[in-house]
């Protein structure tokens, strides 16, 4: 046959396995620990983004995850709590998302997990609650299944995902995890500064010494502001959960973690949520009850009340709140200014591919 170019080759059925691995840059971040029963394909990824953005997911096909997950917005809601399909709106506002692979989940009742209070132990497991929550999108998988198998498009990507055109649960978790794995925000101007590719201004560096300096009321000359005590480590958050004084006891409607646990101690208790690109997410907390920033900072700065589970460290705050003048407070913003990823909240891998 010598060698002859075989056109076939070329229009090759585009519809079997593609195993291509997912090349994700991590950049300066750690390894993260992957799931080992999931790894990161094209096809994988590609299959979680068109589902991200499917509005079918949805019982009444109105709402797709990235309705309440919107990109601009480090993938959380302008709203306080975000309605799902028909309106009915939930008890909580929507999340963030990024950085979820190294949301490391442990076993046990202290480990991390996902969604405010925890309930969920991993990314796929999450992944699959809202689609069958009846306030979110409340679709039930089975007849989600059916709906999908009628688009080509669907049966060849799952095809290329996973090696059979078959529809289920399991692959959409599966594809959905893979997607948001992909999510990695670290260009933001802070990290170009770890890098040492750039200078941060003399308000940023303040309020950078602000955020990570420890708060000490005793010496207002050297205290800051300790946000780092609770936003640690290269994401911000130490998805820990936490009470940071938003209520006492008796005003609490929403136990979170405690309902998870059962345990006392848990009470209030949320998942400390990452700062990065904390300024385009507004508004703020498990209630959205903070409508910008200042309000934020009202808070931590003389607005803190106790409850049973509050973190021991926060009493400071309420005994003697924090001090911070306007230029602190300016400070303080100009560096969490920094943390925003502009390729990140812009980047097209993200968005709809409908
Ligand atoms: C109606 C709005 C809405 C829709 C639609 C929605 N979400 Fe969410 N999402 C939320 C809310 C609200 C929370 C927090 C819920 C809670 O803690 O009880 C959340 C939490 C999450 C979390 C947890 C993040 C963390 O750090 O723990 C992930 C992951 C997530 N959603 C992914 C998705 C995916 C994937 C879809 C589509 C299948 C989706 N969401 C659809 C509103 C929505
Ligand atoms: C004691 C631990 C702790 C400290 C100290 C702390 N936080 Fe928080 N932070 C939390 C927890 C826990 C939450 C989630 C609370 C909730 O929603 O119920 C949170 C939520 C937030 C949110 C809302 C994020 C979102 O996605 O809704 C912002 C913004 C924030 N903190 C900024 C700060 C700043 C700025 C400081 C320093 C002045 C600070 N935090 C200090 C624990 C802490």
């Amino acid at each position: 046959m010598g060698c002859n170019p075989d056109p076939v080759v070329d229009t090759i059925d585009p519809v079997v396995l593609d195993p291509t691995p997912f090349n994700l840059d991590i950049r300066h971040f750690p390894e993260p620990q992957w799931p080992e029963d999931n790894p990161l394909t094209e096809a994988g990824v590609q299959l979680g983004r068109m589902l991200f953005h499917e509005k079918r997911m949805s019982g009444d096909n109105t709402q797709a995850c990235a309705d309440c997950h919107a990109q601009q917005r480090n993938f959380s809601d302008v709203a306080v709590f975000s309605a799902g399909i028909q309106g009915i709106e939930g008890p909580r506002h929507s999340m963030v998302l990024s950085n979820l692979a190294w949301h490391v989940h442990h076993d046990g009742n202290h480990g991390h997990g996902f969604f405010w209070d925890g309930r969920a132990a991993t990314l796929r497991e999450q992944v699959l609650d809202p689609i069958e929550d009846g306030l979110e999108m409340d679709e039930d998988l089975e007849s989600l299944t059916v709906e999908l198998s009628a688009f080509e498009q669907y049966r060849h990507a799952f095809t290329r995902a996973f090696g059979t055109d078959e529809i289920n649960a399991e692959r959409m978790a599966k594809a959905l995890e893979q997607f948001l794995l992909t999510m990695v925000s670290n260009n933001s101007k802070y990290d170009q500064w770890l890098l040492g590719e750039t200078s941060l201004t003399e308000s940023e560096e303040r309020g950078r010494q602000l955020f990570f300096d420890e708060f000490d009321p005793f010496n207002p000359e050297v205290s800051g502001a300790d946000c780092a005590h609770c936003h640690s480590g290269l994401d911000f958050a130490s998805h820990q959960f936490g009470n940071n004084g938003l209520d006492a006891d008796e005003d609490m409607e929403d136990i979170g973690y405690m309902a998870v646990t059962g345990e006392d101690a848990d009470r209030g208790k949320f998942k400390t949520p990452s700062l990065r690109n904390v300024m385009v997410s507004a508004p703020y907390m498990h209630d959205g009850r903070f409508a910008n920033i200042d309000e934020v900072i009202d808070h931590y700065d003389h607005g803190a009340v106790s409850s049973t589970s509050m973190d021991p460290m926060m009493q400071y705050n309420v005994d003697y709140g924090l001090g911070l003048d306007s230029q602190d407070r300016s400070d303080l913003i100009a560096f969490l200014h920094t943390l925003t990823d502009s390729d990140f909240l812009s980047h097209p891998a993200f968005s709809s591919p409908h």
